[in-house]
């Protein structure tokens, strides 16, 4: 079957692309020590993860259900982390987790008991300092309720938990400001860290971008972990996925009123959602950056705003032409919803061997139920 034949919207997911960045997480774990686990929230398509397993070392989680599926599908170290648990959540994980890391003071106090012998203790800590580009993805912005700040910590609590993650970076490409944020924490919570087990640094650290120095990241992680007596963990979730991922759509109407605008069947609302949250316009494979023919790529939602991005091509678009929506992975098939009831895109993952897999495909049946499962009588 060659890939025309798949109906779209449908996500493709691509194995050599995919190795490849398994490949840089490898290097960087062989040359530092470091450990890595999968962040859930990022991408938990778990039909791939046979692929990834033998590469990292766990899953981490931002609620009880990854925590459940990271432990049945991935295997490996199970982190259960949770900006607020419920009691009942920390029952439910508490069996199934090998770290539960708590947000703050109180949860840890709440629920230690419920953990104790069970699994490894931790506790999120603020360091103040961040790399994010934009406020709403800045763990440090002001009030932030993302762990426990310095100033407020009861530090006798370092006695009853074995470790701490801080998170403070968001898609980070400069090894020299994830060191500068290192050193940051290595002042002002050294002192503390090297009663502990394990430190985990979080995620949004992009290893695995074009000419990014691994080897001096690992260097810098190796003497952190030295230093403090610690096992370093990692969260990587855009870095394992970045760039193997196309969403395929097909242009099924082009319009003018003043701009062209080809109109795709998907939408960002539905199934790219951070293009509209962060208003970071998707980049096409088939655009041409000095093409003659400017389009809107817009969705077929009912919302005015909602458009992939505005681009130019060689050739003027026509309706039926099939459009790759480039790096489509991370923070995206976790976020798909039903909004307009439009067709949920399938995914499929292109295999080193040539074969493409089915992976998901959904169907009305899908739709309908998450709408309503009984009615009233
Ligand atoms: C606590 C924590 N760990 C890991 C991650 C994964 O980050 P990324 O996908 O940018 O690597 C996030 C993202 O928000 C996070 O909040």
């Amino acid at each position: 079957m060659t890939n025309t034949a798949f109906r779209t919207p449908y996500f493709m997911i691509n194995e050599d692309k995919l190795i490849d960045n398994l490949e840089k997480a490898k290097r960087l774990k062989e040359a530092s020590g470091v450990k890595l686990v999968l962040a859930l929230k990022c991408f938990s398509t778990w039909g791939v993860f046979d692929i990834i397993k033998p590469y990292l070392d766990g899953s981490t989680s931002s609620g009880p259900y990854e925590v459940k599926l990271g432990h049945e599908t991935f295997g490996g170290e199970t982190h259960a982390y949770s900006v607020g648990y419920s009691e009942d959540d920390v029952r439910e994980v508490a069996d199934i987790c090998d770290k539960m890391i708590f947000n703050s003071q109180s949860q840890l106090h709440a629920y230690h008991h419920l953990i104790e012998g069970k699994a490894s203790v931790g506790l999120r800590l603020n360091p103040g300092v961040s790399f994010a580009g934009q406020d709403l993805a800045d763990p440090a912005r002001q009030f932030s309720r993302l762990g426990v700040q310095m100033d407020h910590l009861d530090l006798p609590l370092f006695d009853s938990i074995d470790g701490v993650m801080f998170h403070m970076n968001c898609e980070n490409k400069d090894v020299d400001a994830f060191i500068a944020l290192l050193d940051t924490i290595s002042q002002r919570f050294g002192a503390y860290l090297d009663q502990l087990e394990w430190v985990s640094l979080g995620g949004g650290v992009f290893f695995t971008w074009p000419g990014y120095d691994i080897d001096k990241l690992a260097a810098a992680l190796k003497d952190f972990s030295e230093k403090h007596q610690v096992q370093l963990y990692l969260e990587p979730g855009e870095a394992i996925i970045t760039q193997t991922t196309d969403l395929v759509v097909t242009v099924v109407d082009i319009v003018d009123n003043g701009k062209k605008t080809a109109i795709v069947d998907s939408a960002t609302e539905a199934h790219r959602l951070d293009t509209l949250i962060y208003n970071e316009p998707a980049s096409l494979l088939e655009a041409s950056e000095n093409g003659e023919y400017e389009y809107i790529i817009g969705s077929c939602s009912c919302l005015a705003g909602d458009q992939f991005c505005v681009a130019r091509f060689d050739e003027p678009l026509k309706i039926g032409q099939r459009l790759h929506i480039l790096d489509s992975a991370g923070y995206t098939m976790v976020k798909l919803n039903w909004f307009n009831g439009l067709r949920m895109p399938s995914v499929y993952c292109q295999r080193s061997h040539g074969e493409v897999d089915k992976i998901n495909e959904f169907d009305y049946s899908d739709f309908k139920r998450t709408l309503s499962r009984w009615s009233t009588h």
